[in-house]
């Protein structure tokens, strides 16, 4: 018998089944069964088989992956092997979304025939206008993000043939190059302020403050500080293994759906409270307590559950976030040129209060990427409901580095999970005259 294994006797027919293990890298880095191998264990011929259950993903692996890494228990996240401490200390976003789209970091030539590939993608149609232009002032940008991604489609119909290599380099080149073009264009429209074209001289996250923040200046010129602070967030937040929006993209991407249409699947999961929009949601929090005298009964609140801590707690990370960690050192750097965000002071204490109660470290609870952010996000300028889109933005190279992994496995195919039904099992219709009901 195979001691890479597992053994499994089936109570209801004594029937004993061996079903292989299979692993990851290193075994403490994932090993699972084929949840198909499962389907062998019947109790007749003509038995379904067995399935997993399993909401919410809580245990399953949906795929295989060499992208990221996150060691949850000990607060570790590597992007293709590499720290994000060192990533977010030597590199910048732009090498970062090579490297998780290629699997290498690349060359001097490569990385410069990159940067020009998405500098030269970041004009949108003058037509893509006239979608941000029909939404009301006050619409919240990530549900204009959602939107004008999917328009987005209409313009590149090629892009849904996603099994062409050289289409899908295009579209991603497109979709990255674009994603700072739409966000600045969803928060100008709330200002009810002109567009402002890409300037292909600056940088990325140059180009991105230039397209935001550009008034009547003949050139723009970002804060090299502030500039640096918005790349190395992008950095932080570029990919996240199998989360609630990856997973969106890839299964709206499993049906061969074009990548534009699968990135609003991804923008529409990011938008929730519980996952990208925990950021906005972790502002509104701190005003909502408004001063430190008030965190006692907050805390009290919540382990009452009439609150939830937001940016507190994670799926995967039973440890110290590390990219609050990075993040948490970044914001005073931001706060040289912006001054000190006030709320700094309340997260800081709320944090201190949290880690030694109990119920925090029962749990092991502990802050998240989102605890930290918006407090710099704000300093920077940024309306509240804005900073999701900046968590949109550079999650766009993680998503299609993950959608293309799973258009290339050989072993994916159109995301369908199963169920258990637990409904009537077949009765005969009545019509409506005969129904015995009030
Ligand atoms: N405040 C209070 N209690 C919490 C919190 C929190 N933020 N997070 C988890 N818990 C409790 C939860 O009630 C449960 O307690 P019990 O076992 O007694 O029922 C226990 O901790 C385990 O939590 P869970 O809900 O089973 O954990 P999950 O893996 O299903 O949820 C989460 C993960 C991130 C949705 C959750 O921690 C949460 O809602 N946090 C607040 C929202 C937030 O900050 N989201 C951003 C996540 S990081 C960035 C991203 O990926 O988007």
């Amino acid at each position: 018998m195979a001691t890479d294994s597992l053994t499994i006797t089936d109570n209801r027919t004594g029937k004993t089944y061996e079903i292989p293990i299979l692993y990851g890298t290193f075994p403490t880095y994932g090993a699972a069964i084929r949840s198909a191998d499962l389907r062998q264990i019947k109790v007749s011929d003509d038995d379904f088989g067995l399935m997993g259950y399993d909401p919410a993903f809580m245990n399953t692996a949906s795929c295989k992956s060499a992208i990221t890494h996150i060691d949850g228990e000990r607060g570790i996240l590597r992007y293709r092997g590499y720290p994000i401490e060192q990533l977010a200390e030597q590199s910048n976003y732009l090498e970062v979304a090579y490297l998780l789209i290629h699997g290498e970091l690349p060359s001097k030539a490569q990385h410069d025939e990159w940067v020009h590939n998405i500098t030269h993608h970041t004009m949108v149609h003058e037509n893509l206008k006239k979608f941000t232009d029909g939404f009301h002032y006050d619409a919240h940008p990530m549900g204009m993000m959602v939107s004008t991604l999917a328009a987005l489609s209409t313009f590149y119909p090629a892009s849904k043939r996603v099994t062409e290599a050289d289409n899908r380099k295009l579209e991603i080149y497109r979709l990255i190059g674009k994603a700072i073009t739409l966000g600045a264009m969803t928060y100008r429209h709330t200002k009810g302020l002109p567009y402002v074209s890409p300037d292909n001289d600056l940088s990325y996250t140059g180009n991105f403050m230039n397209m935001l923040w550009k008034m009547a200046e003949v050139k723009y010129r970002p804060n090299p500080i502030l500039e640096k602070a918005l790349d190395v967030l992008f950095i932080l937040h570029a990919d996240h293994e199998q989360n609630c929006s990856t997973n969106a993209m890839r299964s709206v991407g499993s049906s061969q759906s074009d990548p534009y249409c699968a990135a609003a699947g991804g923008t529409a999961a990011l938008y929730g409270p519980l996952h990208g929009g925990a950021n906005e949601q972790v502002l509104r929090m701190l005003r909502t307590i408004g001063s430190k005298d008030k965190i006692p009964q907050f805390i009290q609140d919540v382990k009452d559950r009439k609150a939830l801590l937001m940016g507190f707690g994670h799926r995967v990370y039973k440890n110290y976030d590390p990219r609050a960690r990075i993040i948490k050192r970044l914001a005073e750097q931001v706060f040289e040129v912006t001054g000190k965000n006030p709320l700094l002071e309340m997260a800081l204490e709320l944090e201190r209060i949290a880690l030694e109660d109990e119920f925090f470290v029962k749990r092991k609870l502990y802050p998240n990427v989102d605890f930290y952010s918006g407090i710099i996000y704000e300093a920077m300028g940024f309306p509240t409901d804005y900073f999701t889109v900046l968590f949109m933005i550079p999650r766009m190279s993680g998503w299609l580095a993950q959608w293309q992994e799973m258009i290339t496995d050989t072993e994916q195919k159109i995301a369908r999970p199963r169920q258990v039904y637990t409904g009537v099992a077949i009765r005969d219709f009545e019509p409506i005259e005969k129904r015995n009901k009030k």
